[in-house]
């Protein structure tokens, strides 16, 4: 491993990050993230992969992870949100929404944020929907955070997509998997329990709602 790439720096403006992009992903969740991506990477080609980047908050955690590892995350987003960023929902930030598309573009503060944090070696952004990067994402990956969209269908796919992708002894990781129904949707937690069903994937340990699971 490199020396420890997170500097008092550096943790200074990761504690913030979550305030600024609107709270999708906590410090607590990210220092954990980070812990887990870099024990997986440096175990094994130092390869991780991200589905959901929205603004870059748990990218940067992973980006963190690779430059202690030397290996690289890539992370994939089409940058157009998820049905609960649009206009009626809560989680609605306006300065994301670009009026002429109708829609929230995630993009520029993603890339911004990629660079300013100097982890543009370390991160490659893939701009495409989840079905159109796994056609072209063939190789195993150490680790595999999973955090795009929360409605079945997308959910469901994401999961039969990536978690094939994860190598043997590798970490699969989850967000916003509530066991408890009033606290959050199911889709996360469905997956979750598909892939320990499964029998290829055991429980490792969790941070609230961030699971992860190791590849038999
Ligand atoms: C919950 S946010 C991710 C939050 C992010 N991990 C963070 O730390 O703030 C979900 C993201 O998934 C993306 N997304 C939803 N459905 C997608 C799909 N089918 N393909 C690619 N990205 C998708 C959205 O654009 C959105 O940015």
């Amino acid at each position: 491993m490199n020396t420890n790439p997170l500097t008092p720096e550096v943790l200074s403006v990761l504690e913030r990050l979550s305030t600024i992009n609107r709270g999708f992903f906590t410090f607590e969740e990210g220092m954990k993230l980070f812990e887990e991506a870099s024990l997986a990477m440096a175990g094994g080609s130092g390869y991780a992969i991200e589905v959901g980047s929205y603004c870059g908050t748990s990218t940067a955690f992973l980006g963190f992870a690779a430059k202690a590892t030397d290996g690289f995350v890539v992370s994939v987003d089409h940058h157009l949100g998820s049905e609960e960023n649009g206009p009626s929902w809560e989680s609605f930030d306006q300065s994301l929404y670009d009026r002429e598309r109708s829609t929230i573009n995630t993009l520029s503060r993603f890339r911004s944020l990629i660079y300013s944090l100097s982890l543009d070696e370390y991160v490659a952004p893939i701009t495409a929907s989840t079905r159109v990067a796994t056609n072209f994402l063939r190789d195993r990956a150490d680790f595999i955070f999973i955090d795009g969209g929360h409605g079945e269908e997308v959910a469901f796919n994401d999961y039969f997509s990536y978690a094939p992708l994860v190598r043997r002894g590798g970490v699969l990781a989850i967000h916003d998997v509530f066991e408890d129904p009033t606290k959050g949707g199911r889709p996360p937690f469905e997956i979750y329990t598909r892939a320990v069903t499964s029998e290829q994937f055991t429980h490792v340990t969790n941070l609230g709602s961030l699971y992860f699971l190791r590849r038999r």
